[in-house]
Formats: C-alpha cells, structure tokens, sequence
C-alpha cells in the first residue's frame, strides 16, 4: 500500500471514442440491443470523461455479475405505472439504468415543457451511474432540475454518530441551465466519497482521503480495502450532520416516494445488482415570472469568482466546471484506465462471450 503523494500507478491512455466502441460490442455481445449499449456506452464513457471513474466502465464487471444474477435485466424500458399529470411514477424493472433513467427523463422533460414542472419518480432502476448525466439531459432541454437517488438496500454509509454501515451513498444533483453557455451542474455523494473511488483507489493501491472511512469497530482508517475484504467498514457522510441529513432525504424522497424501497433489515442486497430510485424534480424556467433569472444567475457566479485566491488554490470552479475542464483534457489526451481496472473488464467481456480473439484486437487499443 503506498499513499496518494507517491503512487506511480501505469494507466493506459485509451480514446473515448475507441472505448466507446469496446463497451458496445460488449454490451451487444451480452444481448443488448444497439440502441441500449449505444446509451450504456454514452453514459459510462461520459463519466469517465468527466473525470468520474468511479461510474465510467469500471463498472462494467459488476453489471456483468448482476446479469449473471439474473438481476440486470437486458432491453427492458421505463414504464409509467401512475400518470397524475405533473407527478409520474416509473417503474424500472432493473433496466439498465442508462437506459430506463435516460426514458424516464425524456417523460419528465416532455411534462415539464407543458406544465412548467415535472416530479419524476423513477424507483428500482438498475444502477443509474453519475446522475450529473440526467441533470444534464434535462439542461440540454432548458430545464432545470434537482434528483435526490437512495442506493437501494445496499448500505456503505454509517450514519452520523454511527459505527456501521446503514445508509447507502446516495447522491443529490441539481442543475441550471444557462442560454449560450454550459449549465451549473452541481452532483456529488452524500459520503464524504464516492464508494467508487474507493474501489479506484484500492485499484490503484492509494490511500482514501482522512476522514472519508471507519473500520469495523468505528476507528477512522485510510485504507480502501475496509470496503472490500472483511472484516467491513463504512465510509462516513459527507459534512458531519448536514450530509448524514441529506442523505436520509434522498433516502425517503427516492426510495420511498417513488414507491420503491428504503434501506433496512428487511431490504439488504444480496446479489451484485446496485438498484437506485430517483425522485427528479423537472421545471421549465420560463414558468415564472422571472425575466431576470439568467443576469442574476450570472451575476453571483462572476461575484463569487472574484474572491481573492485563499492559499494553495489556483482557481475557484463554479458547479460542473471541473468535470468540463476534465472533460476537455480527456478528449484531446484518452481516457486513463488503470491495468487492473483494464483486466476486470476483459475478463468480463469474455464472462459475456466474447471471443479471446475479439478481446485481444480490443487491448491492441492500449497506448
Ligand atoms: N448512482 C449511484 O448510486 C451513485 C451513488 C453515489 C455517487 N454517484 C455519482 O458519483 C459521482 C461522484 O460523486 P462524488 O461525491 O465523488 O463527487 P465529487 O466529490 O467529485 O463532487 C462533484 C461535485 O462537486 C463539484 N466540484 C468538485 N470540485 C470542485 C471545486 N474544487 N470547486 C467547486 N466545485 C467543485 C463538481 O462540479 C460536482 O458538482 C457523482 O456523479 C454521483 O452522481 C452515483
């Protein structure tokens, strides 16, 4: 184990898009239509770009497990179960969350056009990844947009004052769209990081943050196999009481608004499957009466850039501009993906039927 300021990990430099077609074939080899891994694909890939590794196709072996479980369910769609005009209840079956996230958004963005808002709750999606990526769905629409999501059943997360995992890490999105320029995105987990990261990290051999974990007797710890051998810790939430809050709301507003399900004795995962419920509040900004709205949005973003540096800080972000920094720097450069990350997936892509041959001309993609 070495520590984040003398890790050398090797990573391979892979270009977006030629991963993107990797994913595809994987996901078309796996059953899926082309338009469903063309959407997986769009998504992980996405993520990655953003600088998101944790949801980008590091994910692919464990939707590869849950299909093994029986649990990921190829080619099945949002459907809506209750229909109350501004208010819709969607079911996902445990579709492929790219997919029954991305319809159930195109349902709440069609709504919201017509009634100026749109509350969304979709419940037992398959994992729905980085939520950024439907707040940003909706921008594109020129709505704006809050999800609170709970990760159903399957807690990583002690609660504040907690020594054990009972929450998951649910995250909470928002985002305002801006006429002529890229919109806020602010999207993050309510631990103090990402459970993802931890798997990168214990990848990579780096240490977590201070902070971010406790062992299995509640000691604060630094090393990420906490979360992946036994015996198990927690991560903590993020902003002591204020996080552990939140992610209570996403809890109730996600798992149980929706008409999905919460975490508790009775819910605990067992499989591999990661089932996510999303409540999205959709609103058209043209709805109120608020001319406006952009200048003063506009407004308090160059006030707050303004501030004198505090020491150690090269520059200060508005939400969703370091994903776009990220983002530029990924596509001109690749797409790091680390070996060990790099090895699960192919063992994946095989565990789906992919030939030795057809695997090998996709490594060829290393550079
Ligand atoms: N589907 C799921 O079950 C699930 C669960 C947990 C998290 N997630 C996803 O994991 C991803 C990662 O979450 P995270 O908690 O690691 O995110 P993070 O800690 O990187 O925070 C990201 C947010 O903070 C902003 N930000 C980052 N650095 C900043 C800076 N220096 N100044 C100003 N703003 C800054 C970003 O623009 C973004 O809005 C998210 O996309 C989230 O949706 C998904």
């Amino acid at each position: 184990m070495t520590d984040n300021a003398t890790a050398q990990p090797a990573s391979f430099r892979i270009p977006a898009d030629q991963l993107h077609a990797y994913v595809k074939a994987i996901w078309e080899q796996a059953g899926s239509t082309p338009r469903e891994a063309e959407l997986v694909a769009d998504h992980l890939v996405a993520a990655n770009l953003t600088g998101h590794d944790s949801h980008g196709v590091g994910m692919i072996p464990r939707y590869v497990a849950s299909l093994a479980d029986a649990q990921l369910q190829l080619n099945l769609h949002a459907e809506v179960v209750k229909d109350a005009g501004a208010v819709l209840t969607v079911e996902g079956g445990k579709g492929f969350g790219q997919v029954v996230a991305f319809e159930a958004m195109e349902q709440g963005i069609g709504r919201a056009k017509r009634l100026g808002i749109c509350a969304v709750g979709l419940r037992g999606a398959h994992h729905i990844g980085r939520i950024g990526h439907w707040a940003e769905q909706c921008a594109r629409a020129g709505l704006v947009s809050f999800h609170f999501v709970n990760v159903a059943g399957d807690p990583l997360v002690a609660p504040f004052g907690g020594a054990d995992r009972r929450i998951g890490t649910n995250p909470f999105c928002a985002a305002y769209p801006r006429p002529g320029k890229p919109p806020l995105v602010l999207d993050f987990a309510t631990s103090t990081v990402a459970y993802g990261k931890m798997r990168v990290a214990y990848n990579q051999g780096k240490h977590a943050p201070p902070g971010a974990l406790i062992d299995h007797e509640g000691f604060p710890t630094l090393e990420p196999k906490v979360m992946h051998e036994p015996p198990f810790g927690s991560l903590t939430p993020f902003g002591g009481h204020k996080g552990f809050g939140l992610a209570a709301m996403c809890e109730i507003f996600g798992g149980a608004l929706s008409g999905g399900f919460t975490t508790h004795a009775d819910t605990l995962g067992t499989t591999n499957a990661i089932i996510n419920c999303m409540l999205s509040v959709i609103i058209d900004p043209a709805a109120f009466d608020a001319p406006d709205a952009q200048a003063e949005a506009d407004a308090f973003i160059a006030w707050v850039k303004a501030s004198p540096l505090a020491a150690g800080t090269e520059r200060i972000y508005e939400p969703g501009e370091p994903e776009r920094v990220t983002r530029a720097q990924r596509e001109a450069e690749g797409i790091p993906v680390d070996p060990a990350t790099w090895t699960q997936i192919r063992e994946a892509a095989l565990a789906v039927g992919m030939s030795d041959e057809e695997a090998a001309r996709w490594s060829a993609l290393l550079r």
